[in-house]
């Protein structure tokens, strides 16, 4: 979604804003801005489509400034343009306003304000909060109030209703103003200069030492120090997080797309997230010890690619634990009305940002849930509103379509199964293996990554399909609905993934020698029913790819087009399977030409509802 970036120092604030900008490209968006304090006054350049738009036009502009904001915008009030692109000025441009989030009571707001006159040039949502700011600041700024911007913005929250980070700069003030509710806005501190940003990727090269804003915080930000009071006005003592990311783990590192250095990070990441669920690095709290072995249920929920792991999960610790796990998107989760209450809520979210999964695990704590968050962010909103969190240890994940994140999350959903099982007493001997086994998926996952030239060669035939059909079965059916999802994000084919055994309730009705079927099949107990399925697939003459183990000879007894992965047990095979699916995602989309890191439309972190 939209990206916002701050600058407070002795720099060129229009470079480091620019190059700070390109670093949230990832975020999805449709058009970017800047506004600097320039020796000439405040400067506001704006254009739609790529950041490289922007530079060419401020490219011969002097704008020379050490502090400035920008923003890349994903439209969601007004179409893709000039002037609803941010930052956002005031009638007499002096103040420019970038926000993420949606200011749901604009359409009073802007009724009242052009009422008093007020000149509006965009269709935004966000170009009211300029305005009101503009009806205080002149008049504070009059009376020599001190920070008249810091105290203007401040007296417009309450006005506010919806969601917001917002960052406010103005010609006469040497600082910036920033806010935040429920949408994500971070404090980088440098050394003579400071910066906000909507996330830490843009700070790595700078800093790695960050300030997440809470909801209803305010902070007044220069060169030297900065400042954050919360809604009544009183100092906050700012907790200041160290992030162990390295500015290179942002970058592309050599290869073509983000998507595919990802992709290729698995052994690693997997490694440092079993690592950090074993040991000393996790217990199971006193309190969730107490509460295990008289749980009578726990609910997954997340959304995208963070719910088809929460998926996985379920058949994982159910399975194991005999624990009933329910699932529900928490876009759906959140206006659900449960008959039962759910003691444990176990809520994914790779950013700790989503809008929907925040409100959602808001919501089971009003039930009374406790909550465990999963996520890769140190620092997220999510972290901060949970009761227990859970790390991925993934690393900064930039191509939109989610894919260390999510072997990441399996591998902690599967670890934390473990510690259940072994909390309701459960046989060690089985806990052992299954730990074994786990702390051997990297290698499995690396086996897959050094044979990507047959993945590939499918990838070739099915990249010219207009209808994949994906199918699974167990545990493998969520492997599915990720491949599915993963191809239909990034390459545009339309994908459907289907429980193998339901294959006769409809879609077989679509099969034809142009809808190809890929199938996951895994040596358990469902294996045979699988082959059952795709034989019903071949008679229909649909082209079928199987991604199998190593060694499975029935999968060569339908097609030619078995793609592989290590043998290893079933429950863990989603993992390597879906490393599989995720390469050929990447080679169908890659053989199609399409924008593999920033899918049209699609955001990587979605603040909104
Ligand atoms: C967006 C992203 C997906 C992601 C989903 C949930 O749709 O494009 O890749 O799976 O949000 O994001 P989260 O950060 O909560 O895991």
């Amino acid at each position: 979604m939209c990206g916002i970036v701050g600058y407070a120092g002795i720099g060129d604030a229009l470079k480091i804003v620019i190059e700070a900008l390109k670093r949230l490209e990832y975020r999805g968006y449709d058009s970017a801005g800047i506004a600097i304090r320039s020796d000439r006054g405040l400067k506001i350049v704006k254009s739609v489509g790529e950041i490289g738009n922007l530079e060419n036009r401020v490219r011969g502009m002097s704008i020379k400034g050490a502090t400035g904001i920008a923003h890349t915008r994903w439209a969601t009030h007004g179409i893709p343009s000039e002037v609803n692109a941010h930052p956002h000025p005031d009638c007499r441009k002096k103040i420019a306003l970038v926000h993420n989030g949606i200011i749901e009571n604009y359409r009073t707001l802007r009724k009242e304000l052009l009422s008093r006159g007020h000149e509006f040039r965009s269709e935004t949502d966000t170009e009211v909060v300029v305005h009101l700011v503009e009806e205080r600041y002149y008049p504070l700024r009059k009376k020599g109030i001190e920070d008249a911007l810091f105290v203007a913005v401040r007296e417009v929250i309450p006005l506010l209703e919806g969601s917001y980070a917002l960052v406010v700069v103005a010609e006469d003030e040497d600082y910036l103003v920033g806010v935040r509710e429920k949408s994500p806005l971070v404090i980088g501190i440098g050394s003579g200069e400071n910066f906000l940003a909507s996330d830490v990727s843009p700070l790595l090269k700078y800093t790695s030492e960050v300030v997440y804003l809470d909801d209803g915080e305010c902070a007044r930000l220069d060169r030297k120090s900065f400042r954050i009071v919360d809604k009544e006005g009183n100092t906050v003592q700012p907790g200041i997080h160290q992030v162990d990311w390295s500015p290179k783990d942002a970058e592309k590192g050599g290869y073509e797309h983000f998507m595919l250095k990802e992709i290729n990070e698995q052994a690693g990441s997997l490694h440092d997230t079993f690592v950090g669920m074993t040991g000393e690095n996790f217990t199971l709290s006193p309190m969730l010890k107490t509460l295990v072995p008289y749980l009578k249920s726990i609910e997954i929920i997340g959304c995208g690619t963070s719910y088809n792991a929460g998926m996985v999960g379920k058949y994982f610790i159910e399975s194991l634990t005999r624990i009933p796990v329910g699932l529900c998107y928490a876009s759906e989760y959140r206006y659900s009305s449960p008959a039962e209450h759910t003691p444990l809520i176990i809520a994914i979210s790779q950013s700790g940002e989503t809008a929907d999964t925040l409100a959602a695990m808001r919501e089971a704590r009003r039930r009374g849930s406790v909550t465990i968050a999963i996520t890769n962010v140190v620092g997220s909103t999510i972290t901060r509103e949970a009761d227990f969190t859970l790390y991925t240890r993934a690393g900064p994940e930039i191509g939109v379509a989610a894919t260390k994140t999510f072997t990441a999350q399996i591998m902690v959903l599967d670890m934390l199964g473990l510690r259940l099982f072994e909390a309701k007493k459960g046989d060690p001997a089985q806990l052992g293996r299954l730990e074994g086994s786990l702390r051997g998926v990297p290698r499995l996952v690396q086996k897959v990554l050094e044979n990507q030239e047959r993945i590939k060669e499918v990838s070739r035939f099915l990249s010219k399909a207009h209808t994949i059909f994906f199918i699974g079965r167990n545990i493998n059916y969520p492997t599915a609905v990720e491949g599915a999802l993963k191809l239909k994000e990034i390459s545009y084919i339309h994908a459907e993934a289907y429980p193998a055994g339901e294959l006769k309730h409809g879609p077989l009705a679509l099969l034809s020698p142009e809808t190809p079927v890929v199938a996951v099949a895994a040596s358990d107990h469902v294996r045979e029913k699988l082959y059952s399925n795709v034989g019903e697939v071949c008679a229909r003459e649909a082209p079928v790819v199987i991604v199998a183990e190593e060694g499975d000879e029935t999968a060569w007894n339908y097609t030619d087009d078995v793609l592989t992965f290590p043998a290893c047990s079933p429950e863990l095979s989603p993992i390597p399977a879906s490393v599989v699916l995720q390469l050929l995602a990447y080679y169908a989309a890659k053989e199609r030409g399409c924008a593999i890191d920033k899918p049209r439309n699609l955001a990587k972190s979605v603040t909104v509802e």
